[in-house]
Protein backbone atom coordinates (compact mmCIF):
# COMPACT_ATOMS: atom_id res chain seq x y z
CA UNK A 1 0.00 0.00 0.00
CA UNK A 2 1.45 3.73 -0.55
CA UNK A 3 1.83 5.56 2.88
CA UNK A 4 3.23 8.49 4.55
CA UNK A 5 5.95 7.84 6.94
CA UNK A 6 8.11 9.38 9.69
CA UNK A 7 11.84 7.43 8.76
CA UNK A 8 14.08 9.09 11.07
CA UNK A 9 14.08 12.01 13.44
CA UNK A 10 15.01 15.18 12.61
CA UNK A 11 14.40 18.40 14.99
CA UNK A 12 14.89 21.07 13.16
CA UNK A 13 14.33 19.86 9.54
CA UNK A 14 11.23 17.31 10.24
CA UNK A 15 10.55 17.05 6.38
CA UNK A 16 13.85 15.64 6.39
CA UNK A 17 12.49 12.84 8.00
CA UNK A 18 9.10 12.07 5.86
CA UNK A 19 8.93 9.35 3.53
CA UNK A 20 6.32 8.69 0.84
CA UNK A 21 6.25 4.76 -0.92
CA UNK A 22 5.18 1.93 -0.52
CA UNK A 23 4.82 -0.13 2.83
CA UNK A 24 3.67 -3.90 3.66
CA UNK A 25 -0.22 -3.78 4.45
CA UNK A 26 -0.97 -3.62 7.68
CA UNK A 27 -0.97 -7.07 10.14
CA UNK A 28 -3.88 -7.14 12.46
CA UNK A 29 -1.51 -7.25 16.04
CA UNK A 30 -4.28 -9.21 17.63
CA UNK A 31 -7.81 -10.28 18.16
CA UNK A 32 -10.66 -7.83 18.08
CA UNK A 33 -8.43 -5.77 15.50
CA UNK A 34 -10.11 -4.68 12.51
CA UNK A 35 -8.71 -3.01 8.77
CA UNK A 36 -10.35 -0.38 7.81
CA UNK A 37 -9.80 1.39 4.20
CA UNK A 38 -8.62 4.67 4.99
CA UNK A 39 -11.15 7.30 2.46
CA UNK A 40 -9.20 10.51 4.20
CA UNK A 41 -7.10 11.49 6.92
CA UNK A 42 -6.61 14.52 8.82
CA UNK A 43 -3.09 16.14 9.62
CA UNK A 44 -2.08 17.22 13.01
CA UNK A 45 0.31 18.69 14.63
CA UNK A 46 1.27 15.29 15.82
CA UNK A 47 2.14 14.57 13.13
CA UNK A 48 5.31 17.11 12.71
CA UNK A 49 5.81 16.67 16.50
CA UNK A 50 6.78 13.03 15.24
CA UNK A 51 8.78 13.95 13.19
CA UNK A 52 10.85 15.94 15.63
CA UNK A 53 11.20 13.36 17.71
CA UNK A 54 8.99 14.55 20.22
CA UNK A 55 6.73 12.01 22.20
CA UNK A 56 8.09 9.02 20.23
CA UNK A 57 11.40 7.03 19.97
CA UNK A 58 13.75 6.36 17.14
CA UNK A 59 13.27 2.80 18.11
CA UNK A 60 9.77 3.19 16.70
CA UNK A 61 10.54 4.02 13.40
CA UNK A 62 9.94 3.94 10.54
CA UNK A 63 5.82 4.45 11.44
CA UNK A 64 3.45 5.11 9.40
CA UNK A 65 2.28 8.99 10.28
CA UNK A 66 -1.39 10.13 10.94
CA UNK A 67 -3.73 9.71 13.85
CA UNK A 68 -6.97 10.78 12.46
CA UNK A 69 -8.69 8.64 9.12
CA UNK A 70 -12.58 7.88 8.00
CA UNK A 71 -13.26 5.40 5.98
CA UNK A 72 -14.51 1.55 5.31
CA UNK A 73 -14.34 -1.90 7.46
CA UNK A 74 -14.53 -4.78 6.01
CA UNK A 75 -18.27 -5.03 5.94
CA UNK A 76 -18.37 -1.95 3.83
CA UNK A 77 -19.98 -0.07 6.50
CA UNK A 78 -18.61 4.17 6.86
CA UNK A 79 -16.67 4.73 9.99
CA UNK A 80 -14.32 7.33 12.10
CA UNK A 81 -11.21 6.13 13.37
CA UNK A 82 -10.72 6.84 17.53
CA UNK A 83 -6.93 7.43 17.57
CA UNK A 84 -6.86 6.63 21.57
CA UNK A 85 -5.21 3.03 21.88
CA UNK A 86 -6.25 2.13 25.42
CA UNK A 87 -8.02 0.23 28.27
CA UNK A 88 -10.93 2.14 29.70
CA UNK A 89 -11.04 -0.25 32.49
CA UNK A 90 -7.18 0.67 33.32
CA UNK A 91 -8.09 4.42 32.50
CA UNK A 92 -10.54 3.98 35.69
CA UNK A 93 -13.33 4.23 32.72
CA UNK A 94 -11.09 6.39 30.26
CA UNK A 95 -8.72 5.37 27.66
CA UNK A 96 -7.00 8.83 27.72
CA UNK A 97 -6.13 7.75 31.28
CA UNK A 98 -4.95 4.35 30.43
CA UNK A 99 -1.08 5.36 31.69
CA UNK A 100 -0.25 2.75 28.51
CA UNK A 101 -2.77 4.26 26.04
CA UNK A 102 -1.19 5.92 22.84
CA UNK A 103 -2.24 7.39 19.65
CA UNK A 104 -2.24 5.73 16.20
CA UNK A 105 1.55 6.43 14.49
CA UNK A 106 3.15 5.94 18.22
CA UNK A 107 3.00 2.57 18.51
CA UNK A 108 0.91 1.38 16.39
CA UNK A 109 1.19 2.48 12.56
CA UNK A 110 -1.31 5.15 11.42
CA UNK A 111 -3.74 6.15 9.20
CA UNK A 112 -1.79 8.28 6.03
CA UNK A 113 -2.11 4.96 4.21
CA UNK A 114 -4.35 2.92 2.43
CA UNK A 115 -4.66 0.25 5.02
CA UNK A 116 -5.35 1.16 9.02
CA UNK A 117 -5.35 -1.70 11.33
CA UNK A 118 -7.10 -0.80 14.66
CA UNK A 119 -9.17 -2.04 17.71
CA UNK A 120 -12.73 -3.09 16.62
CA UNK A 121 -14.21 -1.03 19.81
CA UNK A 122 -12.56 2.41 18.11
CA UNK A 123 -14.75 2.64 15.27
CA UNK A 124 -17.98 4.77 15.48
CA UNK A 125 -20.33 4.88 12.69
CA UNK A 126 -20.13 7.85 10.38
CA UNK A 127 -23.26 9.81 10.08
CA UNK A 128 -23.99 10.00 6.29
CA UNK A 129 -24.31 13.64 6.66
CA UNK A 130 -21.04 13.93 7.25
CA UNK A 131 -18.44 13.59 3.84
CA UNK A 132 -15.48 11.37 4.27
CA UNK A 133 -13.19 14.66 4.58
CA UNK A 134 -15.22 15.99 7.28
CA UNK A 135 -14.94 12.93 9.29
CA UNK A 136 -11.49 12.22 8.98
CA UNK A 137 -11.23 15.73 10.84
CA UNK A 138 -12.95 14.56 14.03
CA UNK A 139 -10.80 12.29 15.81
CA UNK A 140 -8.09 14.38 16.89
CA UNK A 141 -8.71 18.22 16.63
CA UNK A 142 -12.34 18.19 17.05
CA UNK A 143 -12.71 15.59 19.91
CA UNK A 144 -9.94 17.77 21.81
CA UNK A 145 -11.83 20.93 21.57
CA UNK A 146 -14.92 19.33 22.20
CA UNK A 147 -13.82 17.86 25.77
CA UNK A 148 -11.76 21.01 26.30
CA UNK A 149 -14.89 22.94 26.23
CA UNK A 150 -17.41 20.45 27.09
CA UNK A 151 -16.23 18.56 29.67
CA UNK A 152 -12.84 20.10 31.04
CA UNK A 153 -13.74 23.83 31.12
CA UNK A 154 -17.15 24.08 33.68
CA UNK A 155 -18.22 26.76 31.74
CA UNK A 156 -21.72 27.05 30.96
CA UNK A 157 -23.46 28.51 27.39
CA UNK A 158 -23.28 32.05 27.36
CA UNK A 159 -20.11 32.46 29.32
CA UNK A 160 -16.67 33.87 27.60
CA UNK A 161 -14.35 31.83 26.21
CA UNK A 162 -11.45 33.21 24.68
CA UNK A 163 -9.52 30.79 22.06
CA UNK A 164 -5.48 31.62 21.57
CA UNK A 165 -3.91 31.21 17.65
CA UNK A 166 -7.71 31.09 15.82
CA UNK A 167 -5.77 29.17 12.61
CA UNK A 168 -5.08 25.65 14.15
CA UNK A 169 -7.14 22.71 13.71
CA UNK A 170 -8.04 22.55 17.18
CA UNK A 171 -8.61 26.24 17.70
CA UNK A 172 -10.72 26.76 14.50
CA UNK A 173 -12.94 23.77 16.06
CA UNK A 174 -13.14 25.34 19.40
CA UNK A 175 -14.67 28.38 17.40
CA UNK A 176 -17.06 26.41 15.54
CA UNK A 177 -18.38 24.21 18.19
CA UNK A 178 -18.33 26.84 20.98
CA UNK A 179 -20.18 29.17 18.90
CA UNK A 180 -22.87 26.43 18.05
CA UNK A 181 -23.26 25.27 22.09
CA UNK A 182 -24.28 29.10 22.32
CA UNK A 183 -20.38 30.68 24.29
CA UNK A 184 -19.49 33.98 23.30
CA UNK A 185 -16.20 33.30 21.60
CA UNK A 186 -13.60 35.61 21.52
CA UNK A 187 -10.34 34.64 19.52
CA UNK A 188 -6.50 35.91 18.99
CA UNK A 189 -4.43 35.46 16.15
CA UNK A 190 -1.53 36.81 14.63
CA UNK A 191 -2.67 37.14 10.94
CA UNK A 192 -4.90 40.17 10.63
CA UNK A 193 -6.75 37.50 7.58
CA UNK A 194 -6.77 34.93 10.12
CA UNK A 195 -8.53 36.74 12.96
CA UNK A 196 -11.52 37.76 10.07
CA UNK A 197 -12.14 34.55 9.26
CA UNK A 198 -12.20 33.46 13.06
CA UNK A 199 -15.18 36.07 13.20
CA UNK A 200 -16.82 34.75 9.77
CA UNK A 201 -16.67 31.28 11.01
CA UNK A 202 -18.62 32.78 14.65
CA UNK A 203 -16.10 34.33 16.82
CA UNK A 204 -17.67 37.35 18.37
CA UNK A 205 -14.45 39.17 18.38
CA UNK A 206 -11.02 38.38 17.68
CA UNK A 207 -7.63 40.28 18.36
CA UNK A 208 -4.15 40.62 17.95
CA UNK A 209 -1.62 38.08 20.30
CA UNK A 210 -1.80 40.05 23.45
CA UNK A 211 -4.05 42.55 22.89
CA UNK A 212 -6.02 44.20 25.97
CA UNK A 213 -9.38 42.50 25.74
CA UNK A 214 -12.88 45.21 26.81
CA UNK A 215 -13.21 42.88 30.21
CA UNK A 216 -11.78 39.43 31.44
CA UNK A 217 -13.37 36.05 30.37
CA UNK A 218 -14.43 33.11 32.13
CA UNK A 219 -12.36 30.43 30.19
CA UNK A 220 -8.57 30.53 28.23
CA UNK A 221 -8.36 27.62 25.55
CA UNK A 222 -4.94 27.32 25.37
CA UNK A 223 -2.97 25.54 22.50
CA UNK A 224 -0.31 28.16 21.87
CA UNK A 225 1.70 27.87 24.96
CA UNK A 226 4.57 29.88 25.42
CA UNK A 227 3.84 32.77 23.23
CA UNK A 228 0.35 33.60 24.47
CA UNK A 229 0.46 31.64 28.25
CA UNK A 230 1.11 35.13 30.06
CA UNK A 231 -1.57 36.73 28.41
CA UNK A 232 -3.73 33.65 28.72
CA UNK A 233 -3.18 34.03 32.63
CA UNK A 234 -3.78 38.08 32.54
CA UNK A 235 -6.85 37.82 30.57
CA UNK A 236 -9.05 35.86 33.10
CA UNK A 237 -11.02 36.93 35.57
CA UNK A 238 -10.82 35.73 39.10
CA UNK A 239 -11.56 32.27 39.62
CA UNK A 240 -11.51 31.70 35.63
CA UNK A 241 -10.01 28.60 34.04
CA UNK A 242 -7.33 27.72 31.34
CA UNK A 243 -7.53 24.90 29.66
CA UNK A 244 -4.37 23.74 28.04
CA UNK A 245 -4.00 20.76 25.32
CA UNK A 246 -0.95 21.97 23.32
CA UNK A 247 2.02 24.44 23.56
CA UNK A 248 2.86 24.67 19.62
CA UNK A 249 5.44 27.38 20.15
CA UNK A 250 6.96 26.03 23.39
CA UNK A 251 6.08 24.97 26.91
CA UNK A 252 8.02 26.67 29.47
CA UNK A 253 7.12 30.03 30.06
CA UNK A 254 6.79 32.18 33.18
CA UNK A 255 4.62 30.20 35.04
CA UNK A 256 2.84 33.55 36.38
CA UNK A 257 2.38 31.71 39.84
CA UNK A 258 1.31 34.65 41.94
CA UNK A 259 -1.12 35.68 39.37
CA UNK A 260 -2.93 32.28 39.59
CA UNK A 261 -2.85 32.21 43.44
CA UNK A 262 -3.65 35.50 43.67
CA UNK A 263 -6.66 35.52 41.79
CA UNK A 264 -7.56 31.67 42.57
CA UNK A 265 -7.18 30.57 38.88
CA UNK A 266 -7.33 26.79 37.95
CA UNK A 267 -4.81 25.73 35.32
CA UNK A 268 -6.63 22.06 33.88
CA UNK A 269 -4.67 19.74 31.47
CA UNK A 270 -6.92 18.23 28.55
CA UNK A 271 -5.86 15.39 26.36
CA UNK A 272 -8.13 14.06 23.27
CA UNK A 273 -11.35 12.03 24.17
CA UNK A 274 -13.04 8.73 24.80
CA UNK A 275 -14.65 6.86 22.29
CA UNK A 276 -18.45 7.66 23.28
CA UNK A 277 -17.47 11.70 23.24
CA UNK A 278 -16.36 11.01 19.88
CA UNK A 279 -19.33 8.89 19.13
CA UNK A 280 -21.26 12.04 20.67
CA UNK A 281 -18.99 14.76 18.82
CA UNK A 282 -20.12 12.81 15.57
CA UNK A 283 -23.84 13.88 16.31
CA UNK A 284 -23.05 16.69 17.80
CA UNK A 285 -22.33 17.74 14.39
CA UNK A 286 -25.25 16.04 13.07
CA UNK A 287 -27.60 18.00 15.19
CA UNK A 288 -26.25 21.39 15.09
CA UNK A 289 -25.21 21.43 11.24
CA UNK A 290 -21.48 22.33 11.95
CA UNK A 291 -19.00 20.98 9.76
CA UNK A 292 -15.17 20.80 10.16
CA UNK A 293 -13.08 23.74 9.25
CA UNK A 294 -10.72 22.42 6.04
CA UNK A 295 -8.33 24.35 4.69
CA UNK A 296 -7.78 22.39 1.96
CA UNK A 297 -7.81 18.31 0.49
CA UNK A 298 -4.74 17.14 -0.91
CA UNK A 299 -4.22 13.70 -2.44
CA UNK A 300 -2.58 11.27 -0.13
CA UNK A 301 0.88 11.48 -2.68
CA UNK A 302 1.13 15.19 -2.07
CA UNK A 303 0.89 15.25 1.57
CA UNK A 304 4.35 16.85 1.73
CA UNK A 305 3.03 20.21 1.13
CA UNK A 306 0.38 19.99 3.54
CA UNK A 307 3.02 18.92 5.96
CA UNK A 308 5.20 21.99 4.90
CA UNK A 309 2.04 24.76 4.82
CA UNK A 310 1.35 23.45 8.55
CA UNK A 311 5.05 23.62 9.84
CA UNK A 312 5.02 27.55 8.49
CA UNK A 313 1.73 27.94 9.93
CA UNK A 314 0.03 28.70 6.52
CA UNK A 315 -3.43 27.11 7.21
CA UNK A 316 -6.54 28.60 8.73
CA UNK A 317 -8.16 25.09 10.09
CA UNK A 318 -7.81 21.49 8.97
CA UNK A 319 -5.35 19.96 5.97
CA UNK A 320 -7.27 16.93 4.93
CA UNK A 321 -5.57 14.04 2.60
CA UNK A 322 -7.49 11.70 0.46
CA UNK A 323 -6.81 8.30 -0.36
CA UNK A 324 -7.77 7.59 -3.95
CA UNK A 325 -8.74 4.52 -5.11
CA UNK A 326 -7.57 3.24 -9.15
CA UNK A 327 -9.71 5.01 -11.74
CA UNK A 328 -10.62 8.01 -8.82
CA UNK A 329 -10.47 11.72 -10.70
CA UNK A 330 -8.10 12.94 -8.22
CA UNK A 331 -9.91 16.82 -9.37
CA UNK A 332 -13.07 15.40 -7.10
CA UNK A 333 -12.72 12.35 -5.26
CA UNK A 334 -15.58 10.06 -3.88
CA UNK A 335 -16.47 11.81 -0.72
CA UNK A 336 -14.68 14.69 -1.33
CA UNK A 337 -17.91 16.49 -3.95
CA UNK A 338 -18.71 19.39 -1.04
CA UNK A 339 -15.18 20.70 -0.90
CA UNK A 340 -13.01 20.50 -4.21
CA UNK A 341 -9.01 19.50 -4.09
CA UNK A 342 -7.69 22.92 -3.79
CA UNK A 343 -3.72 22.66 -5.37
CA UNK A 344 -0.59 23.39 -3.06
CA UNK A 345 -0.05 26.88 -2.44
N1 LIG B 1 -3.58 17.21 23.97
C1 LIG B 1 -4.16 16.77 22.87
O1 LIG B 1 -4.88 15.80 22.88
C2 LIG B 1 -3.95 17.52 21.61
C3 LIG B 1 -4.79 17.29 20.53
C4 LIG B 1 -4.63 18.07 19.39
C5 LIG B 1 -3.62 19.02 19.35
N2 LIG B 1 -2.79 19.16 20.40
C6 LIG B 1 -1.70 20.18 20.38
O2 LIG B 1 -2.32 21.43 20.20
C7 LIG B 1 -1.48 22.26 19.39
C8 LIG B 1 -2.28 22.72 18.18
O3 LIG B 1 -2.51 21.60 17.35
P1 LIG B 1 -3.15 21.78 15.89
O4 LIG B 1 -3.16 20.43 15.24
O5 LIG B 1 -4.40 22.58 16.02
O6 LIG B 1 -1.98 22.66 15.19
P2 LIG B 1 -2.03 23.67 13.97
O7 LIG B 1 -3.26 23.40 13.18
O8 LIG B 1 -0.70 23.57 13.32
O9 LIG B 1 -2.18 25.09 14.72
C9 LIG B 1 -1.09 25.76 15.26
C10 LIG B 1 -1.57 27.00 16.02
O10 LIG B 1 -0.52 27.61 16.73
C11 LIG B 1 -0.61 29.02 16.61
N3 LIG B 1 0.79 29.43 16.70
C12 LIG B 1 1.87 28.77 16.29
N4 LIG B 1 3.01 29.39 16.61
C13 LIG B 1 2.62 30.48 17.25
C14 LIG B 1 3.34 31.54 17.84
N5 LIG B 1 4.67 31.60 17.85
N6 LIG B 1 2.63 32.53 18.40
C15 LIG B 1 1.28 32.48 18.40
N7 LIG B 1 0.57 31.46 17.87
C16 LIG B 1 1.24 30.50 17.31
C17 LIG B 1 -1.35 29.28 15.32
O11 LIG B 1 -2.23 30.38 15.44
P3 LIG B 1 -2.32 31.66 14.42
O12 LIG B 1 -1.54 31.32 13.18
O13 LIG B 1 -3.76 31.88 14.19
O14 LIG B 1 -1.72 32.78 15.20
C18 LIG B 1 -2.22 28.02 15.23
O15 LIG B 1 -3.40 28.23 15.96
C19 LIG B 1 -0.26 21.41 19.03
O16 LIG B 1 0.80 21.73 19.90
C20 LIG B 1 -0.74 20.00 19.23
O17 LIG B 1 0.31 19.11 19.53
C21 LIG B 1 -2.93 18.44 21.52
Amino acid sequence: MFAVTAARIDVDDPLAGLVLGERPDPELPGDGWATVQVKAASLNHHDVWTLRGVGISADRLPIVLGCDAAGLDGDGNEVIVHSVIGDPDAGGGDETLDPRRSLLSERYDGTFAGLVAVPRRNLVPKPAALSFPEAACLPTAYLTAYRMLFDKSGAEPGATVLVQGAGGGVATALIVLGRAAGYRVWATSRSEEKREHAVELGADQAFPPGARLPERVDVVMETVGQATWAHSVRSLRPGGRIVISGATSGDAPSAELTRIFFTQLTVTGSTMGTRDQLARLARFCEQTGVRPVIDRVLPLDQARDGFAAMIAGDLFGKIVLAVLARGDDPRNPPGCASRPLRSPP
